[in-house]
């Protein structure tokens, strides 16, 4: 396989997935468990998002959460943005990067963000000034990149046009994101092999959820034509509330996992993963769907039964 030796990992699971947990997460328990996430070295993490409290009132503390984590040297913290005033609130709470939310299918835009694309494309057009103004890279995702549950397909020249609109804009990178987990490796491999070419120079990223256990395979797919940026989520947590049937994303520490295991490096201090995502079960008080942090690593090594070690051959 062609892989790459070292890829980038974006922690999510504090937006994607804190956005629809139903019980209030205190402020203080954010700010821990985003502590003890830049404490392993993953190198971005999406904290919170700056979006209307009616949409989302679970991030509404964004600005306070941000105002009170340690900002540790080498850490990235960047916030999803829907608009100017978004990006305004952002910029004011001392983000790093901001990063964009678009859909790639009128319905699901129009059920998110309550924006056909063009009015969406106005006001991101309008967060670019802001960020720009603020000196502030911006990478826009583009959600159903690969799929909308109310359209099923997304034709390849809309996701484009996106793309093209955003990129003049000036995004510094393009989040490929598959919010409902309908895509699969060779339809990854296809969009990805149509984009690349058409727009040098840009960091693309991709944004798995794992609802159909494809993501891991997709992100592997996307590795191998070149993509090293990766979004995933502590102990799988993470869905869209204006998506039906999108679940959590891909598991953060599982996809670690898999990644060390194949000799691809991410910075990041696995057993410190496994811990937070213990501690952030604890918060939310739910088993979460990671299976690393129940399985433990491919090379545990379980005591050897009565009577084997004996009969065991030199
Ligand atoms: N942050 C805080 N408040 C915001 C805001 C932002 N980024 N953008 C708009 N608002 C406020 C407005 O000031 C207005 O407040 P008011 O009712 O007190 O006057 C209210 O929200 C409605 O604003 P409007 O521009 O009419 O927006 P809307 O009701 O059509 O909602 C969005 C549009 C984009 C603001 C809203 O749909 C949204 O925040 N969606 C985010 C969805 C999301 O995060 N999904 C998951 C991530 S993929
Ligand atoms: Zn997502």
């Amino acid at each position: 396989m062609k892989l790459p030796k070292r890829v980038s990992l974006c922690e999510v699971g504090t937006r994607d997935g804190f956005q629809i947990e139903p019980d209030w997460i205190p402020t203080d328990l954010k700010v821990e468990v985003v502590d003890r996430l830049s404490a392993t070295g993953v190198p971005k993490i999406e904290v919170t998002s700056f979006v209307s409290p009616k949409a989302i009132p679970a991030l509404r503390d964004a600005a306070e959460v941000m105002s009170r984590i340690t900002r540790r040297p080498g850490t990235v913290y960047a916030a999803l943005v829907p608009n100017d005033k978004g990006a305004v609130r952002a910029v004011d709470a001392g983000v790093d990067v901001l990063h964009t939310v678009l859909s790639a299918s009128e319905s699901h835009n129009l059920a998110n963000v309550n924006m056909t694309i063009d009015e969406s494309l106005g006001k991101l057009r309008a967060a670019f000034e802001v960020a720009h103004r603020a000196n502030k890279p911006v990478y826009c995702g583009i959600s159903c990149t690969f799929g909308c549950p109310f359209e099923t397909e997304v034709p390849l020249p809309n996701l484009e046009r996106v793309v093209r609109a955003l990129v003049d804009m000036g995004a510094r990178g393009i989040g490929l994101a598959d919010t409902t987990g309908m895509t699969n490796p060779v339809a990854v491999q296809r969009t990805i092999e149509h984009l690349l070419p058409r727009f040098p120079g840009i960091e693309w990223t991709l944004h798995t959820h794992d609802t159909r256990a494809m993501a891991i395979p997709n992100i592997i797919a996307a590795m191998e034509l070149g993509v090293t940026n990766l979004d995933a989520s502590i102990g799988g947590l993470g869905g869209c509330p204006y998506a039906p049937g999108a679940s959590g994303n891909v598991c953060s520490e599982d996809l670690v996992h898999c990644l060390h295991a194949m000799g691809v490096e991410t910075g990041i201090d696995l057993p410190a993963y496994i811990e937070t995502s213990r501690r952030v079960q604890e918060i939310i008080g739910r088993v979460l769907p990671g299976q690393i942090a129940k399985a433990g690593p491919w090379d545990r090594r379980y005591p050897v039964p009565d009577g084997v070690a004996a009969r065991r051959p030199a």
